[in-house]
């Protein structure tokens, strides 16, 4: 039995980038291939309904019908179905689906299986690693990049953990097999999951499975089937227009002396699940044909789009900056000269740069810890005092108090624990108004915080170490959102009304 299928942007389909190749009378066509997989999860809390004798049985049904649609199969259980299935012997082995988590691109695990099916090896590795994936979403973005073309059917534990979590989530159809009243409770869970992701419910559908069609009963339930069909749709479950029935056929195919698990395709022609398993097949070729965008492609699109983002942020961040450092007015940006040991940036961000990390170390001794007699760069105190200023973080905060501008300042730690304060005057020129030496606390302060007129902006200014051979890896996303988060942190413990 075929079903004729139209052309599908997941087939080799003939395009303007096709390059032809003759060969005497024969013309060979290399075609482009789509690798952003359609993704089918087949996914239930209860043991025993079915999930991996539908996840195989499908893949290999969905070859038989799209002979150049390429079908995948990997599974999140330690059973090993999937391998016995689909291994082909004496194959060499070139990594499994632990790799897939651990970053290697799905398509280099991919392994020509029985059938045409390709498939990923199964690992017993994942109970330990699935207590290091936090994020439910690293699969969809793994999938994204993986180049795996076709269709993709993933098969899962029966427990709702991270694992499972992260495969309905990349999924674009969901099938959830339910055998009975137990199981279909249980769906329940799965769509209570998606309400408190905020997320479309769209992709899920029950499945009836292992329905004996002898049960009949009296009334409007004639069988299983129905029953278990009016329930789920009472629920507000979407239900696929097939079911698969229970057949003693089907039930042996996992048990003969070779140990291997045979599909209902070549092993159960005749019975009732061949033909059903083709009309689901069929079914879910539509629903991909439909599907202009799967996830895996939207969310490459939407990664790609977020790197842009980022970038661009990073970019606007780094124009921002003040060219020169603010003590010896030497170009930082320009000519990098590798001694950019500091990042100082506002409180409300007006102004934001670097500094010379010498210009600052000789600014903290001489204005803040007043220790500016005559240290020689090898004396160990100086050389304590300078390492040690590399493991803090500073704030200024101007203030008055009635006797004139100060300014308070406070020294941290990288964790945000503050570890001294004391309070400075401010004054334009040290040593009062004969002396022509400019504060280099009044440079600091007003060459960042400078408000109307003379007075200075509400607010602080805070100075982070930064590393000098690469200091604007600081405005990069992950670091600038870290920085931020400890700048608000402090900015709390300060009292900062903008914190
Ligand atoms: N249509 C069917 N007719 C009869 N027996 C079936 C049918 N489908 C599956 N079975 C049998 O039911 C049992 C459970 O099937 P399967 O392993 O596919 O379920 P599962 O949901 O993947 O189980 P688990 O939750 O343990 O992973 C197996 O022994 C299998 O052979
Ligand atoms: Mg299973």
């Amino acid at each position: 039995m075929r079903f004729p299928l139209p052309a599908s942007r997941f087939y080799h389909t003939p395009s303007a980038v096709s390059n032809r190749l003759t060969m005497g009378t024969i013309h060979i066509t290399i075609l482009p291939m789509q690798d952003y997989p359609y993704v089918v999860t087949i996914s239930s809390e209860k043991g025993g309904v079915g999930k991996t004798t539908l996840a195989t049985n499908l893949a290999i049904f969905l070859k038989a019908l799209n002979e150049d649609l390429p079908v995948s199969i990997f599974s999140f259980d330690n059973h090993f179905t999937v391998d016995k299935m689909f291994e082909i012997k004496g194959q060499k082995l070139k990594g499994n689906v632990a790799d897939l988590l651990l970053e290697t691109p799905g398509s280099e695990l991919l392994h020509t299986g029985q059938y045409g099916v390709n498939y990923i090896p199964s690992s017993t590795a994942l109970t330990d690693l699935k207590h290091s994936i936090k994020m439910p979403m690293l699969l969809a973005r793994l999938l994204a990049l993986s180049q795996i073309p076709g269709i993709l059917i993933i098969d899962t534990r029966p427990d709702l953990d991270a694992l499972t979590e992260n495969a309905l989530y990349a999924a674009d159809r969901v099938i959830i097999p339910v055998k009975d009243m137990a199981s279909l409770e249980n769906c329940r869970n799965i769509f209570e999951l998606f309400d408190r992701r905020g997320l479309d419910k769209k992709s899920l559908a029950l499945i009836p499975c292992l329905i004996d069609s002898r049960i009949k009963y009296e009334g409007m339930f004639r069988d299983q089937r129905t029953l278990l069909k009016s329930y789920a749709i009472n629920r507000g479950y979407r239900c696929l227009d097939v079911h698969i029935s229970k057949s003693p056929k089907v039930e042996s195919l996992n048990t003969n002396p070779a140990g291997r698990v045979y599909p209902v395709l070549t092993h159960a022609r005749g019975t009732d699940v061949h033909g059903q398993f083709f009309r689901l097949a069929s079914l879910v070729t539509e629903e991909m044909e439909k599907t202009a965008e799967p996830r895996s492609l939207l969310f490459r699109q939407w990664l790609t789009a977020e790197n842009g983002r980022k970038k661009e942020a990073f970019f606007a961040r780094l124009t921002g900056l003040k060219p020169d450092c603010l003590f010896c007015k030497r170009p930082l940006l320009k000519e990098p000269t590798g001694t950019a040991s500091y990042y100082f940036e506002t409180s409300d961000g007006g102004a934001s740069g670097f500094l010379e990390e010498e210009c600052f170390f000789g600014f903290l001794l001489s204005s803040i810890y007043n220790l500016d007699n005559g240290f020689t760069a090898d004396d160990p105190t100086w050389h304590i005092l300078k390492d040690s200023t590399k493991e803090s973080s500073f704030v200024f905060r101007p203030m008055e108090n009635g006797n004139g501008a100060e300014v308070e300042f406070s020294q941290f730690d990288l964790k945000g624990s503050r570890q001294s304060k004391k309070h400075y005057k401010l004054r334009e020129y040290e040593g009062g108004l004969l002396s022509r030496e400019r504060s280099k606390l009044f440079t600091l302060m007003s060459e960042t915080l400078a408000g109307f007129g003379e007075s200075l902006r509400d607010g602080f200014l805070f100075v982070h170490p930064v590393n000098p051979q690469e200091p604007e890896a600081i405005l990069l996303e992950e670091n600038y959102r870290n920085f931020n988060r400890l700048k608000k942190h402090i900015g709390e413990q300060i009292g900062d009304r903008e914190a």
